[in-house]
């Protein structure tokens, strides 16, 4: 019977064949500990050498790291052991023979590993990290649809820019310049107004000239949008989102947070509803902590952003942004129109801004004089404008970042570890 490793439960006390990679193994003159891995997970096999006979023995004993192979042996329980079962193993047919894997279990560099990120994603800690990313993207669907909100793919290549225009990937579509999109937002505005509420998740690039552990070049977000709904609306659904995927994590991954070694207690906070706290309550509290490096109408970086989260033991939203700071399109609030009704969502444990979000601008002189302040000129913009000249509605939306995501609940310090290939400032290969 021919099976994976994620499906050997069902087969305790049978005799199955698994196509497998040898992670690891340890032996001594009688046995031979064999650490597989077949893709979908990693179990030990275990060859007596006086059950398989001398030949057995030797070749299993002989067996180079990363080498692949069909395995047969017999599934037990293995209390000892997180994964819980392991294989009596009784026979090995060699399919390739791996000489000299660079990643040997000792520890190696960051920059040798990620020379080598084509072969370090056969890792135990790598294989936990994407895991937790498939569950989140699974969940996220799960989420969406039975919100009633259907998915909607913006385009990637796109004559707008979103988020300003000083971060964008220049390229030549035939005879006109385009970019590569920064955030699938403005189209997504034009589905919501056609579907009502609509989420994508899809690539986006910023040619952000940033080295720090949460920013990527290109990196992957889920942006809902929603009809008819204000900013106070969206946080709640953001909120319930948020708390929705990590409880998937934390019911379905399990061995893998394990696998990192994750604090799941703090992960068991993540609950809606979320404190909220406005940007100048922020700014006060700051000062209150003792920071003389930032006054009203500047942005935060990634110090106010984790002694602001420290306040709190649950991810926090920073609300009502001053307006000069933020996006062209976010709407300003009528009881004070030097800020916007947006949030962003700020994750404990210093894993920074996970969501941003706002209600937009849904007034069409408004918008127009939005376009003149940002210089919004030409015909890549005019098509935006229309959906505030026919029947136009609030809305509401937001973006969460995926690695950042992954990054906060596998608790992995960097965002590089959290996409398969990642795109950093001086990075491209592999
Ligand atoms: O705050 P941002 O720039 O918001 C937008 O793009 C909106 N148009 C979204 C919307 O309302 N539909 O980006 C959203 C999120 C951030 O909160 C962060 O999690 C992530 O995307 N993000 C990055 N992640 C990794 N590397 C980068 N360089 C990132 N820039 C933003
Ligand atoms: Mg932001």
């Amino acid at each position: 019977m021919k099976t994976t490793i994620n499906q050997v439960k069902h087969y305790v006390g049978q005799d199955v064949t698994i196509g497998a990679w040898l992670a690891n193994k340890r032996s001594s003159g009688k046995i031979a500990f064999l650490q597989l891995r077949d893709g979908t997970g990693f179990m030990q096999g275990v060859v007596v050498k006086s059950a398989v006979g001398d030949e057995a023995f030797d070749q299993a004993k002989g067996l180079t790291q990363e080498s692949s192979m069909h395995v047969t042996g017999t599934i037990v329980e293995d209390a000892r052991s997180p994964f819980g079962f392991e294989m009596q193993v009784k026979e090995i047919e060699i399919i390739h023979e791996a000489v000299d894997f660079p990643i040997t279990p000792k520890e190696h560099g960051t920059e040798f590993l990620m020379d080598h990120r084509h072969l370090w994603l056969r890792s135990k800690r790598q294989h936990a990290v994407m895991q937790i990313r498939n569950e989140i993207i699974r969940a996220t669907y799960q989420f969406f649809n039975e919100q009633g909100f259907i998915k909607i793919d913006p385009p990637i290549l796109t004559g707008s820019s979103a988020e300003g225009t000083t971060e964008l990937f220049h390229t030549q579509y035939f005879d006109e310049e385009a970019y590569l999109s920064q955030s699938g937002q403005l189209y997504m505005e034009a589905a919501a107004m056609a579907f009502g509420k609509v989420f994508s998740f899809g690539p986006t690039f910023r040619a952000e000239k940033s080295k720090t552990r949460r920013h990527l070049i290109e990196f992957w977000m889920m942006e809902p949008e929603m009809a008819f709904m204000d900013h106070e609306e969206s946080l709640v659904v953001q909120e319930e989102y948020v708390s929705f995927i990590a409880q998937s994590v934390l019911e379905n991954c399990r061995l893998e947070l394990d696998t990192l070694d994750r604090d799941i207690e703090k992960l068991k906070e993540v609950q809606a509803p979320f404190p909220r706290i406005t940007y100048t309550e922020a700014i006060e509290l700051l000062e209150k902590l003792g920071f003389d490096d930032i006054k009203w109408g500047e942005d935060f970086g990634a110090p106010h952003e984790t002694a602001i989260a420290e306040h709190f033991d649950k991810p926090v939203f920073i609300t009502h942004y001053p307006k000069d700071i933020k996006a062209f399109y976010m709407k300003p609030d009528p009881e004070n129109p030097d800020v916007v009704l947006c949030a962003d969502l700020i994750a404990p444990e210093g894993y920074g801004e996970i969501v941003g979000g706002s209600q937009r601008i849904d007034d069409l002189e408004l918008m127009k004089q939005r376009y003149d302040e940002h210089n919004l000129t030409g015909d890549a913009y005019k098509w935006y404008l229309e959906l505030r000249q026919y029947g136009s509605v609030p809305h509401s939306g937001f973006g969460l970042g995926l690695e950042r995501t992954v990054a906060w609940f596998a608790g992995v310090e960097h965002v590089r570890e959290t996409i398969p290939f990642p795109r950093l400032l001086n990075r491209l290969y592999p």
